[in-house]
């Protein structure tokens, strides 16, 4: 089975196709990807309006890349599958509209596929690992922790309750003057930082629940950027703050991730695997440290590539590909979706995207 996907709700266009190879390794037959980053650095955030044109722009020639790189033409795709929702409306029709188009036009089944179940299903295409799983999601738009019972069985057992930890590393990169996106900028420069120099705070570190919460903590960095005299922050500051806020997020994430695995291993005591998703799952501390708690539980930590962890267009080809296994395509009458949830009997409604 071979299927394409396509990928635009946020500010990567990308398209790939892959197969049901046995071995993962030859499941990706291409993966393009072109990045927005360029376009709307120079205003530190996305810009919805400016994301949708590019992906105008650049969609046709990144099919015809993926497909020529796949050796592969139309004809031989046995299903066409897009991110329906969640995401920025405007460049979601692109790629909906995009898919729909070629379903018509060479009879292929149309996967509608949503943008979060991608980012669950990633460490089946690269892992081959088993149902169920404890899932963190973790991207601009996203913090969740999710038991993944099966293909589009899933139950939400905490989410943010207010910024993304993504969103939470882009503001505070832009306040710090450091670039975008700001997570890889705020790893990088952490580096070389004290992790100890500033208290920052943990918010709900030793709560009860798995929820998550960064507003806090993005302005508590606000607040110790300040302290320091305009104009003087020294490169050493910058890189103790981008340190200190790291550490703080890491120590954070990983205890509500204990919280999560207490509930799943109650309900699947023979549960083996904790899977990272998302893009701020590249972040190297957080995946050392995160290997040490699935370690405590004599459980293992999957964590994708981050070409495969930061938004792509083999995620959305993979799921759709193991919907269309199951019979589950999508009528070509399907609406695009700003909000989108996983667990729809979870009162927490998925984000619309991060925006400027
Ligand atoms: O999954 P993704 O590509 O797009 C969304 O669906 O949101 O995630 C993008 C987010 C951005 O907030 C970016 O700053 C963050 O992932 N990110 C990172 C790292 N690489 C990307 N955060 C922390 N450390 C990284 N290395
Ligand atoms: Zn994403």
């Amino acid at each position: 089975m071979i299927v394409l996907g396509i990928e635009t709700s946020c500010d990567e266009t990308a398209v790939a196709v892959v197969c049901d190879a046995d071995v993962p390794k030859k499941r990706i037959l291409s993966n393009v990807i072109l990045s927005q980053h360029e376009v709307h650095r120079p205003f530190g955030g996305v810009v919805p309006e400016i994301a949708a044109r590019s992906h105008l722009l650049h969609i046709d020639y990144l099919m015809d890349q993926a497909l020529k790189s796949a050796g592969l033409s139309y004809h031989q795709l046995d299903g066409i599958a897009v991110t329906g929702g969640p995401g920025l409306i405007g460049g979601l029709i692109v790629g909906v509209m995009c898919a729909k188009t070629v379903a018509m036009v060479y009879d292929t089944p149309f996967l509608a596929v949503n943008h979060l179940e991608g980012h669950a299903l990633t460490a089946r295409l690269t892992d081959n690992i088993n149902f169920p799983y404890l899932l963190l999601l973790v991207s601009g738009g996203h913090t969740q922790l999710l038991i993944v019972e099966g293909v589009g069985n899933y139950e939400l057992l905490g989410t943010t309750v207010d910024d993304a930890v993504g969103e939470a590393f882009d503001k505070s990169a832009k306040l710090l003057g450091i670039g975008y996106p700001g997570g890889p900028e705020i790893e990088k420069v952490a580096k070389t930082g004290d992790p100890h120099r500033f208290k920052l705070p943990r918010p709900m570190f030793g709560r009860p629940n798995c929820n998550f919460s960064f507003s806090g903590l993005k302005t508590a960095v606000r607040e110790q950027f300040l302290k320091i005299k305009a104009g003087q922050h020294s490169s050493e500051d910058i890189s103790d703050l981008c340190a200190s806020f790291q550490t703080s997020v890491v120590v954070t994430v990983a205890d509500r991730c204990r919280k999560a695995l207490d509930v799943f291993l109650h309900r699947h005591n023979d549960g083996k695997s904790l899977v990272i998703a998302g893009g701020v799952a590249s972040n190297e501390r957080l995946r050392n440290v995160l290997e040490a708690v699935a370690i405590e539980r004599g459980m293992s930590l999957v964590a994708p590539p981050p070409v495969l962890c930061t938004d792509n267009g083999a995620m959305i080809a993979w799921a759709g590909l193991e919907r269309l296994k199951m019979g589950l395509t999508d009528d070509l009458d399907f609406a695009p979706r700003p909000r989108w949830p996983l667990d729809p009997g979870s009162s927490s409604v998925s984000g619309a995207g991060q925006k400027v």
